[in-house]
């Protein structure tokens, strides 16, 4: 692997970070090791692998060599020390929020995140101890740096939010959480990390649901978690990673490690991938991790001309009749759109969601009359597809929530694809026009 390569531009390591063709049988394409184990090939080797003090491959529910290009070339695309790569968006946030909190603890986080994240903090982790504490506004700082108490174990907030697509203070909440001894958790699923890297600007982990624009094509479920590896967790708030731990132990020598003792700045990424993957085993296909990788490839190009056509059908829906508004902070006057200036200069997406006059039986013929947009929950498709978030995607979000979270019953989604902007416009005029 040369350096260029992993020095480079984004769209140059986005197809030459993290892979070595000369440990790879001189493979142009990362090979798919279809293999559900590795040869130890000694004892001695055995043991440094199982106890995590080797890097390599033992069993592909810790490691895989497809998989392990991956979350090397996406640490790298966000800056990270380190990547685990998981079968899921919300695997990722799941495990990222739990290892943060284990034990129990509070989160704060905004409330316009997405379905399932709410209902994770919500409803699903109090279960086991680990509670949101949501604020309507998480870029009123103010409000934020009051929310936090004594198990107060994060801040955790969308880049940007799905769907309503404000733009989250990253520099300030990373601010905030370091003045109290906690990090700031951003899920940039919407964004990816070709418009925006978090780390840049001070969080100290990335989640991702790789299922969206980073695979880009609607084949394959993702997730990954990315450690900035600047945290200092051996600050008494976080025994999980301070605690010792046997299975990185030397239990006969009596020669006891916490991941913090064991891995320093990689602490949290590895008990994520010992703890949790070894442990909760949401594990990253190599098949996908292929797809995604093929992905990734074409991600700035995609982003690029999918950026540029939202903005164009955002610009365009504020002025069809029977649209009463959009949301794409991109645009002028839009709440946040000063933080989409500052953190997001190339766009902010692609996704965008507009409400409409009328009731629900007006959004249902929308849906149904689309013949290009394809009526889907998912987004970060070279497809577009529309979709009405509160029946479908955010589901979980309790009614009282709707103003904060920017969705209601006569709110629908757009993700934006790569079809001709013109085709996507004449499209959705003719659905919209031909609803009422
Ligand atoms: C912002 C965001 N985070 C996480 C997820 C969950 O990802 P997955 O569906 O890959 O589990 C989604 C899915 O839509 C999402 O939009």
């Amino acid at each position: 692997m040369s350096t260029a390569a992993e020095d480079g531009c984004f769209e140059t390591k986005a197809i030459h970070a993290g892979y070595d063709r000369q440990s790879n049988a001189d493979a142009v394409s990362v090979p798919i090791y279809a293999s559900a184990a590795f040869d130890l090939e000694n004892a001695r080797r055995g043991d440094a692998l199982a106890g995590g003090k080797l890097s390599g491959f033992e069993y592909s529910r810790v490691a895989n060599p497809t998989v392990d290009a991956l979350e090397r070339r996406l640490a790298a695309l966000e800056g990270g020390v380190g990547a685990v790569a998981l079968s899921s968006g919300m695997a990722a946030v799941t495990y990222a929020l739990m290892c943060v909190a284990e034990g129990g603890g509070r989160i704060i986080a905004p409330v316009n995140l997405y379905g399932a994240s709410v209902d994770a903090l919500g409803d699903f982790l109090p279960k086991f101890g680990i509670y949101g504490d949501f604020v309507s506004d998480i870029n009123d700082l103010a409000a934020v740096e009051a929310a936090i108490g004594d198990d107060t174990k994060a801040i955790y907030t969308e880049s940007v939010a799905n769907p309503s697509t404000a733009v989250a203070d990253i520099e300030g909440l990373a601010q905030v959480a370091h003045r109290h001894g906690i990090p700031l958790i951003v899920d940039n699923t919407v964004p990816t990390p070709y418009l925006l890297r978090p780390i840049e600007f001070g969080a100290d982990v990335v989640v991702h649901s790789t299922t969206k624009g980073i695979t880009g094509h609607g084949n394959a479920l993702g997730g990954v978690v990315v450690d900035a590896g600047r945290f200092d967790w051996n600050n008494g708030k976080f025994p999980g990673l301070t605690g010792k731990e046997l299975v990185i132990s030397d239990q006969r020598a009596g020669k006891w490690e916490s991941f913090v003792s064991s891995f320093g700045n990689q602490a949290f990424i590895k008990r994520i991938r010992i703890k949790y993957l070894r442990t909760f085993g949401a594990v990253q296909s190599p098949f996908n991790a292929y797809l995604q990788l093929i992905g990734l490839e074409t991600l700035a190009v995609r982003e690029k001309q999918e950026v540029a056509s939202a903005y164009a059908i955002a610009k365009h829906l504020q002025s069809v009749p029977r649209v009463k508004t959009v949301n794409y902070v991109a645009l002028e006057g839009q709440p946040t759109t000063d933080f989409a200036h500052k953190y997001l200069p190339n766009g902010i997406g692609t996704i965008l969601s507009f409400t409409v006059e009328g009731d629900e039986r007006n959004v249902e013929r929308i849906l149904d009359s689309t013949n290009v947009f394809s009526y889907v929950p998912n987004i970060g498709d070279s497809r577009s597809l529309i979709v009405n978030p509160t029946k479908v995607t955010h589901r979980e979000v309790p009614a009282d929530y709707y103003d904060a979270a920017g969705v209601n019953d006569n709110l629908i989604r757009l993700s934006i694809g790569l079809e001709n902007v013109d085709d996507l416009i004449a499209d959705l005029d003719q659905a919209i026009a031909g609803a009422y």
